[in-house]
């Protein structure tokens, strides 16, 4: 895929610093974090396939040729670490943005940084922070489904963009996200989580859902409220409201 391809608006154009595009690598967040991050602006990696794609907690990132779009954009932040936190939330606000635009209206984002269609999974965020020169690096990754193989060994219910009557091609699909993420990355840097809340409210497949909570191997039900301004997932359960922190605990969708 060549840079040229992509057809971006100015506001997304000015804050591509780095491209970087390669037929297949172990994972392009091992792969971009083997570059010096671009002084300002975002540097974009991306792979037409990945041998060792990861996923959050350690989970491997199945990634054929041509399937779906593997890509990390890697960005310094101004804000410290401790702000930093609602950061995967925003990004999926704006991948959730991007497939809209061409044409994938029931796209949702479930907390924290899965994008759903219809209770299957068809993306998910890595967001993984360094810290550089007394700030910080936030090596953001995301992987989106396009048109998978059928025999497609993944542990959950999943889907694609051609399975959601979405065709497009892979040049169409990364400008479409690159468009809204990038720009949206240089917003949160200015502003935080505060310009998002109404989108992630809009995609925020959650909300107003009972959930069951996994905490340190204990279960505990309850309602989800929203976010907090700090990306926690708010529950009020019948002890009382608690704020949930991702890495912390896993939620599932009370049946
Ligand atoms: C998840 O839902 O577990 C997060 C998945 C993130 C996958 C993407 S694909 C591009 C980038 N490179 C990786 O190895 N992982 C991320």
């Amino acid at each position: 895929m060549l840079e040229h391809l992509l057809r971006l608006h100015d506001a997304a154009r000015q804050e591509l610093a780095v491209f970087q595009f390669a037929e297949e690598v172990d994972s392009t967040q091992d792969w971009a974090q083997r570059h010096p991050a671009p002084a300002r602006g975002a540097a974009v990696y991306v792979a037409n396939a990945q041998h060792a794609g990861r996923g959050r907690r350690g989970r491997a990132w199945i990634s054929p040729a041509g399937a779906a779009l593997y890509v990390t954009v890697v960005r310094r932040f101004a804000r410290p670490p401790a702000q930093l936190g609602p950061l995967s939330l925003a990004v999926g606000v704006a991948l959730a943005r991007g497939l809209q635009e061409i044409g994938l209206r029931s796209v949702g984002v479930k907390w924290p940084n899965d994008l759903w269609v219809c209770g299957k999974k068809l993306g998910g965020i890595l967001v993984e922070l360094r810290p550089r020169d007394g700030g910080v690096v936030a090596v953001i990754g995301f992987g989106i489904n396009r048109a998978m193989p059928d025999d497609a060994q993944i542990d959950q219910a999943w889907t694609d963009l051609v399975r959601e009557g979405v065709f497009c091609d892979a040049e169409t699909l990364l400008s479409a996200v690159l468009d809204d993420l990038l720009p949206a990355l240089a917003v949160f840097d200015l502003e935080g989580f505060a310009p998002f809340e109404a989108d992630w409210q809009r995609f925020d497949l959650l909300l107003g859902h009972t959930v069951r909570i996994v905490l340190d191997g204990a279960e505990q039900m309850g309602e989800v409220m929203g976010v907090s301004s700090d990306g926690g997932l708010r529950v009020r359960h019948a002890q009382g409201e608690r704020i949930h922190h991702s890495g912390e605990v896993s939620v599932r969708v009370a049946a």
